[in-house]
């Protein structure tokens, strides 16, 4: 089979010899060539990053996340079930992996997630028995794997995100295993433990649909009522899985407009936009959510023809002109996926789709929108 990855590696590095000679030879300044370096002056751009990448067996996706982007986020490997599956059971062997792959880079490293009903086993919630725990019991479980997990990597990852989706769509608190046995306070019990666990490392919010009214106001209470009782949470996390028409610019500005007035950062920490047609009626990021297949939902297998390349790329150059307009506030995106190839998004919720959410496509090629995301830099930064 024909290892795209490399053959990209070797093309890119052909055009960045046959760039250098010519610049050499007009001695033209360079426009920016990278992610990283466009928004340099403006935020962090970040990708997160799959076990193959971690493990050094995506040579190719290694090199374009060298060169485009400065922070990463570990799509999995951090996640409750894989770091920790069994009771006394920890496996770190991903996860070390992954910091080195970020510290030899000199990357802003994120951990994601501490504490989130999905992806979580289900032992974590239950005793011997098999009964619920109890309050304190939980908090004590609770407690350890936050110490063990951020202990191991004090000073190594600098930001967390600490609580996962803690929201219903409606802004009430969502009643996870995690909120009916320990009570609303089990969100900042783990800021706190997360805090006590790596003093230096910044504390994260996360969630999706922040943009939508409700549930907006929802975390806007949380967060004003943290940051009241002297819980340490530095930065709200907005997911930004998002659509071609979901969430309007305006609702993405007035979001970020609000989380930054209460003096939180923002994160836009797991970008993606879906142009598929949407197979559910209300947008949603929820990992639980599965939909049969149909091939009316996938509508570009063999390709996605050039104007809707074109729209992908304006929707890219519209959002992070909203991005920079708050930059200060804004201090990172992260796009959730290095190639359309790896995009969680082919298999959710609908599975074995052909999706074209992010930058680079199946062939690790720039795309469309990949220049339209540089461009609306602007070479001012
Ligand atoms: C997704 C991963 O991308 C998939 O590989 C995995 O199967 C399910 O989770 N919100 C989050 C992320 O916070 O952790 C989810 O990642 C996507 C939605």
């Amino acid at each position: 089979m024909l290892n795209w990855r490399f053959i990209a590696v070797v093309a890119m590095v052909a055009t960045d010899m046959v760039a250098a000679t010519q610049a050499q030879s007009s001695r033209k300044p360079q426009s920016p060539v990278s992610l990283k370096d466009a928004y340099r002056n403006a935020f962090l751009i970040g990708v997160a990053i799959n076990s193959p990448q971690i493990k050094g067996q995506d040579m190719g996706g290694d090199a374009i996340v060298e060169r485009q982007f400065n922070s990463i986020t570990p799509e999995n490997v951090l996640k409750w079930e894989v770091v920790h599956p069994e009771p006394d059971v920890y496996n770190f062997d991903l996860s070390d992996q992954y910091v080195s792959f970020g510290e030899k880079r000199h990357m802003f490293v994120v951990g994601h997630c501490l504490v989130w009903h999905s992806q979580t086993p289900a032992w974590v919630f239950r005793d011997d028995k098999g009964d619920s725990l109890d309050r304190d019991a939980l908090l004590k479980r609770m407690h350890d794997h936050i110490q063990t997990v951020v202990g191991r990597y004090k000073g190594r990852i600098q930001a967390w995100d600490v609580v996962n989706e803690a929201l219903n769509e409606n802004g009430t608190m969502r009643q996870s295993p995690w909120q009916k046995i320990i009570g609303d306070d089990y969100v900042e019990k783990a800021f706190q433990y997360a805090h006590e666990a790596d003093p230096q490392a910044k504390l994260v919010y996360n969630d999706y649909n922040l943009e939508n009214d409700q549930k907006r106001k929802g975390a806007l209470v949380l967060i004003t009522k943290l940051k009241a009782e002297g819980v340490p949470v530095d930065a709200v996390g907005l997911q930004g899985h998002d659509s071609m028409d979901w969430p309007s610019l305006e609702d993405e500005d007035t979001t970020i407009g609000a989380f930054a007035s209460l003096g939180v950062k923002v994160i836009i920490s797991e970008l993606d936009i879906d142009l598929l047609p949407p197979a559910t009626e209300h947008a949603t990021a929820d990992v639980s959510v599965h939909v049969e297949q149909d091939p009316k939902l996938n509508p570009y297998p063999k390709g996605l023809p050039e104007s809707v390349q074109k729209e992908l790329g304006k929707r890219y150059s519209d959002l992070f002109k909203v991005f920079l307009k708050h930059r200060g506030a804004v201090i990172r995106v992260t796009f959730w996926g290095l190639s359309d190839g790896d995009s969680w998004r082919n298999d959710w919720p609908v599975l074995g789709r052909t999706s074209y959410p992010l930058l680079f496509d199946r062939s690790d090629q720039p795309k469309l929108a990949f220049h339209a995301v540089l461009e609306a830099a602007g070479g001012k930064n």
